[in-house]
């Protein structure tokens, strides 16, 4: 079994692709150790509690200064002990310690298609409204592992989604997320769950 940990800031709607894949054997040979958000009020935390998920809050706002912030995320992390670690839409810079820690075994989603739209300042929906300002036709999403830079770690799985006439930043985030996003995530998770996944030479190599 791989035990997994997601780690997310919002919504969770990614964590929720993941807890419906777990349940209904989209993903195999997987269990959700636990739940870490870096936000109290956030509606992932519930969808957690509502399964069952063990979970825990580390906020910055609780501590006094960002190295003590990055070791309490780290032993929380460390605390589930899991094999992969989830950034499901989790809007914290990963500390250093924890990118060597769970090298290769650390994956992130993005909402484009990498190198599209990625790296600082792109998140959530200040990538749609990039894409729509330069006028592209078709977006998308990426799984892939984290290394030390933003968004630029081995690439997993991606999937393209067309844009649409009329699309407001909204609504492109809400399709880019139903046709890719809460696809290609858990099939991911599913893919290292059953050894299919390694690393070679910085990139991904996919057993079929
Ligand atoms: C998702 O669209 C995810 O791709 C994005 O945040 C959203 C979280 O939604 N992540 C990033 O932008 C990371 N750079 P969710 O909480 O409903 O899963």
């Amino acid at each position: 079994m791989l035990r997994i940990v997601v780690l997310v800031s919002g919504g969770g709607t990614n964590l929720q692709a993941i807890i419906d894949g777990v349940n209904n054997g989209t993903i195999t040979n997987t269990e959700i150790a636990g739940v870490i958000s870096n936000n109290k009020n956030v509606y992932a935390l519930e969808r957690a509690k509502k399964h069952q998920i063990p979970n825990c809050c580390i906020s910055s706002k609780d501590f006094e200064s960002r190295e003590i912030f990055n070791e309490k995320l780290l032993a929380a992390v460390d605390a589930y002990k899991p094999d992969l670690v989830v950034l499901a839409g989790f809007l914290v810079v990963i500390p250093p310690a924890m990118i060597e820690r769970y090298r290769n075994r650390m994956i992130n989603i993005h909402p484009s298609l990498i190198p599209s739209f990625c790296g600082k300042g792109f998140y959530g929906l200040k990538v749609h409204e990039a894409a729509l300002a330069r006028g592209v036709k078709v977006v998308g999403a990426t799984v892939h592992f984290v290394d030390e830079g933003t968004d630029t770690g081995p690439i997993l799985l991606q999937k393209a989604v067309e844009i649409q006439p009329g699309d407001t930043p909204e609504v492109l985030q809400r399709r880019v997320m139903e046709e890719a996003e809460w696809k290609i995530l858990p099939r991911a998770i599913d893919l290292i769950a059953n050894g299919k996944v390694s690393v070679k030479d910085g990139k991904t190599v996919i057993a079929d």
